[in-house]
């Protein structure tokens, strides 16, 4: 397990590694993942955070607080119902907004945590907010989550319809499992895998989903992390 000193080292790594990769993505790069985002309301960057450090991060996270993250759990329905789509999945709200959103409250570690992370999301807001102004348009960052998903765990087909005009921007990662999320497409779900260091930008009332995290054959515990900003027009 990684000391609490790695753990700043490689979360700082996270930051400078968005600040040198988007330097990177030409204009015409913008272009190409502008007109994907115009046309399915998702695009997806590559390379943009260091995954090795991301890796540290979110093991560190999952071995200290993953006791501290929420479970959120709806059942299917008999008809499957789109509008009511089942999902299993954990969450830890950074800047949580209601008694519901948060365990622990009062556990100093994992406020500490809570803290640095928070700040760290903050940080990456102001490193990424040309290319999400110049590929989605101009959204206000709101606050930022980290979602879990452990073997077995997912979220069926939704679009947040009842978020209104959320932006969502994140920094999945998938160990031990091929993770993504799917968007719908022309009436068909199309893969996006968690590419490593990638970016992903979820517009408003996008259907999506998160498969079931799988095990692989070597039989190590899959997960499935997600660091969420959320922004509102
Ligand atoms: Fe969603």
């Amino acid at each position: 397990m990684s000391t609490e000193k790695e753990f700043r080292h490689e979360l700082s790594e996270v930051l400078q590694s968005a600040s040198k990769a988007i330097t990177r993505v030409s204009a015409q790069d913008i272009e190409i993942y502008s007109k994907i985002f115009q046309d399915i309301g998702f695009a997806q960057i590559p390379s943009i955070i260091d995954v090795d450090a991301l890796a540290v991060v979110y093991r560190y996270i999952f071995d200290i607080a993953s006791k501290h993250f929420v479970e959120f759990e709806r059942p299917e329905r008999p008809d499957l119902d789109r509008q009511l789509a089942g999902f299993r999945l954990k969450r830890a709200y950074l800047e949580p907004s209601s008694e519901c959103h948060i365990s622990g409250i009062n556990d100093q570690s994992w406020k500490s945590l809570r803290d640095q992370l928070k700040q760290t999301a903050i940080q990456l807001t102001e490193i990424l907010q040309p290319i999400i102004n110049d590929i989605a348009g101009c959204y206000a960052y709101q606050s930022a989550s980290i979602f879990l998903y452990t073997e077995g765990y997912y979220a069926g087909l939704h679009n947040d319809a009842g978020m209104g005009n959320r932006l969502n921007v994140q920094l999945p990662l998938s160990i031990n499992t091929v993770g993504g999320i799917r968007i719908l497409d022309n009436e068909r779900l199309r893969m996006f895998y968690d590419m490593p260091g990638c970016l992903n930008i979820l517009g408003p009332r996008i259907w999506h989903d998160i498969p079931p995290i799988l095990r692989m054959p070597n039989g190590d515990k899959p997960l499935r992390m997600n660091m969420t900003l959320r922004y509102m027009l």
